[in-house]
Parts: structure tokens; sequence; C-alpha cells
């Protein structure tokens, strides 16, 4: 991890400045790197004490190895472009890792990275966060969510920030009064869109049902019931940390496949922050891990809708021959029980 942390720093300042990304001088430079930084995303991905702890981690490995394998081959063959947006997309891998549950180190290390203000915010938060420095990455977007929204609506640069501080706020701390801060700053930002604002009153009414809660959730049932409660963003990233804890304990099957479709549903609502589409992961590992049981059939039915979502656009649903056969063997592993 030290080492991606190294290559990622190298490689950043160069990311943001397409006239240095493509100069002559730097190409030896960033081809070195860059194969380097998707030689050690292989090695994550088989590193048994990081992957076997829970399904997100293991999900995440081989999306982040892809994307880096990708952005190598496509540097060598000199698409250069094709290849600094491929490698614009990593940090949120690092993101979505790091953020599943509070887990390891922080830092706290104060060394500014001066080409960080180059970045966009969302950016340079997802930066910060891959580098674990979550209080400092929590501050700016809090501070970018004060701020008169001065994008393009288009850039959803409003949305990312609200998601990735309550990732933080929610997810990473279960910290019930820094959500609320960042809602506040929102409520209180007259130039942000609409449809943020409708978000955040519902997110308020998810926060005052969690402050008066009187047990904190523990079992399987008790998450499954406090995403009831909701079907809101605010439960489904308490729900993820609960649920990946449990799903790293040793769990009777029935239960595993209840657990692995709670975690997909959860997935699913905070989509889109952060599209990885990893519910389907879920569902798909909820299928094969307890084929032929009436829990499995649910995991089918949420796959497969989610799939044909993918495929569906103004001129209809085009679902590609071999996604058809992959849905349809999944679809036998979950029925006739
Ligand atoms: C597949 C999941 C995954 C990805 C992707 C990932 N990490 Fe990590 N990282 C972890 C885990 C697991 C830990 C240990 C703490 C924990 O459980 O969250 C960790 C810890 C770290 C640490 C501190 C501990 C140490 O080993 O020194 C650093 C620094 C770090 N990661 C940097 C990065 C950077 C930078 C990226 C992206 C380029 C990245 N990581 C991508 C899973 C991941």
């Amino acid at each position: 991890m030290r080492r991606l942390q190294k290559n990622l720093s190298d490689i950043e300042p160069l990311l943001y400045d397409s006239q240095e990304f493509n100069a002559p001088k730097n190409q030896e430079f960033l081809k070195k790197k860059i194969h380097q930084l998707a030689a050690t995303s292989e090695k994550v991905q088989h590193n048994p004490t990081i992957i076997n702890r829970d399904p997100t981690v293991r999900f995440v490995a081989s999306n982040f190895a892809s994307n880096l394998q990708r952005a190598d081959q496509s540097f060598t063959a000199g698409k250069t472009d094709f290849s600094r947006y491929q490698l614009m997309k990593v940090t949120s891998s690092c993101v979505q890792c790091h953020t599943r549950l509070q887990q390891g180190p922080e830092s706290n290390a104060k060394r500014p990275e001066t080409f960080l203000k180059k970045m966009p915010v969302v950016d340079q938060a997802q930066y910060l966060i891959a580098s674990r420095k979550f209080g400092a990455a929590y501050d700016l977007l809090l501070i970018s969510l004060g701020q008169p929204e001065d994008e393009n609506i288009f850039s959803w640069k409003s949305d990312k920030s609200a998601g990735l501080a309550l990732q933080i706020a929610v997810q990473y701390e279960q910290d019930s009064s820094r959500a609320m801060n960042v809602i506040n700053k929102i409520q209180g930002n007259p130039t942000l869109p609409y449809y943020i604002k409708t978000k955040a009153n519902n997110w308020t009414a998810s926060i005052a049902r969690w402050k008066a809660e009187k047990k904190k959730p523990v079992t399987l049932e008790d998450y499954r019931r406090l995403l009831a409660s909701g079907q809101g963003e605010i439960e489904a990233m308490r729900v993820i940390p609960g649920v990946l804890k449990l799903l790293s304990s040793d769990l009777p099957s029935q239960q595993l496949g209840e657990a692995l479709l709670l975690a997909g549903e959860s997935y699913e609502i905070v989509n889109d922050f952060s599209p990885m589409d990893l519910h389907e992961n879920y569902y798909e590992s909820c299928i094969r891990n307890v084929p032929h049981t009436p829990t499995s059939k649910k995991c089918y039915q949420r796959l497969e809708d989610s799939v044909r979502m993918g495929y569906t656009g103004s001129s209809g649903t085009s679902i590609p021959v071999d996604v058809e056969v992959w849905l349809k063997s999944l679809k036998n592993l979950s029925e006739k029980f």
C-alpha cells in the first residue's frame, strides 16, 4: 500500500495537466510509473491478507487491477489520453476500499501537496481519501459545499462532494453529528440545485431517526430493519460497514445469502455516488453461494433488473449475447428449490 501511495503521488501532479502529461520529457517517467502501479495492483489482488477480509475488497481489487492494466496497455500503445482518463478513475477504487468501514491507520501528515490546488475539488478529496487523510478531505468538502455553485450543473460537483463527505462521516466514521454538518452546509447554500436540497431533506429525516435510536444495530435482522426504515443513502451507508463485518465472520449459509443480498441492496442505493456497480457483484455472489434458494431467487431478480437497466436507453433495451448467456446460467442456478 505504501508503494501504491508513492506511485500515485508521483503521477498525480501530471494527471490534471494534459500538456504536462503529453510532454515528451515526461513520457519515460510516466511509462515506468504507470507500469509499476499496474504491477502493484496485481499484487493487491493476490495478497491474501488484504483480500480475504471481505467481499468489497475482493470486488474492488479486481476492478482496480483491470483499470490499471488498461491504463498501462493504452499508454504503451500511445493512446495517452485514454490512459490519462483511465488513471483519473483509479483513485475512486482507493476511496471505495478505504471508506468501506473504519479500519487501519489514518494519516495526519501536514505536508501540503502543492499540485492538489490545480485539481478539481472532488478529485482533490478523492486523492486525500486515497492517502487516508480522511479529516483533511472532509474539511475540504465542507468548505466546497458552502461556496457558490459556479460550475455547470451537469458537472454534478455538489452531488459528488456531498456523496464523498457522507461516505466519510456516515460510512467511515459512523458519526451522525458530522453527517449533519454536511447537510447544514447544503441547506445553508442558496446556490445549490433543487434536487440536492430535496435529498438533504430526506437525509435530515434519516439522521433524526438515527439520533433517536435506543439501541445500536448489531445483528443481520437489525441491519435489515435499518435499511427498510428509510431506503435512503444514510441508511445504506450505515448498513454497509455493519454487514461487511458480519460477512467477515463465519455465517451459516442461510444468513450468508441474506447478508450478501442486503449488502447488494445497500450498495445499489449508493451507486450513483460512486458508480462501480458493486451491487451486481454482490447479487452474483449471493446466487453462487446459496444456489436454488428463495434468497438466490431474490438476488437474481435484482441482478437482472439492474443489468437490464444498464443496457436500456432511448431506443429500448439491447443486451449483448454474452451477457444474456451469463444471466441465463445464473437464472438456472437461482431457481428450482
Ligand atoms: C482492494 C482494496 C484497496 C484498494 C484498491 C486500495 N487500498 Fe489501500 N488499503 C486497503 C486496506 C484493506 C488497507 C488496510 C486498512 C483497511 O482495512 O482499510 C489499506 C491501507 C492503505 C494505507 C495505509 C496502510 C499501509 O499499508 O501503509 C495506504 C497508505 C494505502 N492503503 C494507500 C492506497 C492508495 C494510494 C490506493 C490507490 C492507488 C489504495 N490504497 C488502494 C485496501 C485497498
